[in-house]
């Protein structure tokens, strides 16, 4: 077992090369799987999401190779078996995306119920609603859903989402992308990658309009040929990178991003006090490390995102005041994290979708254990930010989606180190 061991209260000076977008990969890998021909995909992530995916397409029949680090090149078009690796499966949530994928591309399909973090229940009845919606016949076992077409085929149709789920409306477009008709997704989520994902899907020859507004219309296509595509850089990351320099002081420039995207993180920050500098594709943060308290509330893009509420939490407990949190998009969220950064010295109070933080001086040192992977950033953030040492077990959740994280909080001046116990 690895942990994370942290020295904190140095501040963080220098610069910082955001990666590709977890997110957008995880969609856009088994999207190759719809296209007869060679994708060569540059901006990939190298993190244990994007390792077990690509283990699992190869173990279908694609030919993968990655000529260089980032890049990868993907084959598939002698697919021999359309039966995914359920133990693969099983180890994060994004593989659910092979179901939309397989029944786009060979009409039937049998996956395994998806792992993942698990900071919530976390349903897919949309996925199985624009399934249905498509023709398609469902049968959803205890640990897999089987889908085969329905009596009258499969056939572009018009779903409504009754939620905004990234997941299903990634999944009915890649479902949709090569069936006959018009696709029309009404209450379509709008993050960025989606809207990443239909422009590698027209890279490689389909036709989908709409992406990053609430309609997305995908009208069928009879084929996807190869080509190259490079994945947009993450939001998250960065603005985890972000949230470090706000709680922890310094001066950095994060490179790589597209700083419309990080708009509903950048603006919190420097509401809090911390100053904030866009250029055309790196954004300057400069903090003393004391922030202002802050209200916020999580909602699908263009709102703050769920994905840094753990974040932001932590620079909550450290700034002059009161803040409120409230999670809007996955209630239990707290519960991955806030026992953690109490036992370190915050105090937040939790009544139901709010938290109530009351910012401290200072946090100090604690061995805390991270829950998922946003809850397990959020830690190293405080662990940073804090007097003494912190030691973060369960690392393998930050794994999944911070590509060379030590390296790159080292390089910024951070004592951190990757300890094998
Ligand atoms: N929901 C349903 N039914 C569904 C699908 C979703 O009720 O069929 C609900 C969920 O319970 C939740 C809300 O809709 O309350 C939004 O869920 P969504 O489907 O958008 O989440 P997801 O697709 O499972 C993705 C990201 C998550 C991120 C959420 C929200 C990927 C692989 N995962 O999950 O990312 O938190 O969107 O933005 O894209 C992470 O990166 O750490 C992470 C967890």
């Amino acid at each position: 077992m690895a942990i994370y061991e942290i020295n904190g209260g140095t501040p963080l000076n220098g610069s910082v090369v955001i990666s590709g977008a977890k997110n957008a990969a995880v969609a856009i890998l088994p999207a190759a799987l719809l296209v007869k021909g060679r994708c060569r995909i540059e901006n990939v992530p190298d993190i244990s999401d994007v390792r077990i995916l690509l283990s699992i397409l190869s173990g279908m029949g694609a030919v993968i190779r990655t000529p260089e680090p980032g890049v990868v090149e993907m084959d598939c078009t002698d697919i021999r078996q359309t039966l995914p690796d359920p133990a693969l499966v099983k180890k994060m949530r994004a593989s659910y995306y092979l179901m939309g994928v397989l029944l786009g591309r060979f009409h039937h399909s049998h996956v395994a119920l998806p792992g993942g973090c698990s900071f919530a229940s976390r349903p897919i009845d949309q996925h199985i609603k624009g399934f249905k919606a498509l023709g398609a016949l469902v049968e959803e076992g205890n640990d897999y859903v089987a889908m085969n077409p329905g009596p009258h085929g499969l056939q572009g149709n018009r779903v409504s989402l009754d939620v905004v789920s990234v997941g299903a409306t990634v999944n009915i477009m890649l479902a949709a992308t090569l069936l006959p008709g018009r696709t029309v997704i009404e209450n379509a989520a709008k993050e960025p990658h989606i809207v990443d994902l239909a422009n590698f899907l027209n890279t490689m020859g389909a036709d989908i309009s709409g992406a990053g507004t609430d309609t997305v219309k995908i009208r069928g296509v009879a084929s996807l040929q190869g080509g190259t595509y490079t994945i947009i850089p993450d939001q998250i990351e960065a603005g985890t990178y972000i949230a470090a320099v706000a709680a922890t002081g310094g001066d950095v420039l994060v490179k790589n991003v597209i700083p419309k995207h990080m708009d509903c993180i950048t603006s919190k920050l420097e509401e809090m006090g911390a100053q904030i500098t866009n250029y055309d594709d790196s954004i300057r943060i400069v903090s003393n490390g004391r922030l202002n308290a802050t209200t916020v509330k999580t909602r699908p893009y263009p709102g703050f995102p769920t994905d840094m509420q753990a974040q932001i939490c932590v620079c909550m407990a450290l700034a002059k005041g009161e803040s409120r949190l409230t999670e809007s998009v996955y209630e239990t969220r707290f519960f991955g994290y806030c026992t953690e950064l109490e036992s370190m010295g915050a105090y937040i109070q939790i009544d139901g979708k709010t938290a109530t933080v009351y910012g401290m001086e200072k946090l100090h040192g604690a061995t805390v254990r991270a829950r998922d992977l946003r809850a397990g950033a959020a830690l190293v953030i405080a662990g940073l930010a804090a007097s003494g040492t912190t030691r973060v077990e369960n690392i393998h959740y930050v794994e999944r989606g911070y590509e060379r994280l030590i390296e790159k909080l080292t390089a910024l001046g951070a004592k951190i180190h990757r300890v094998e116990e």
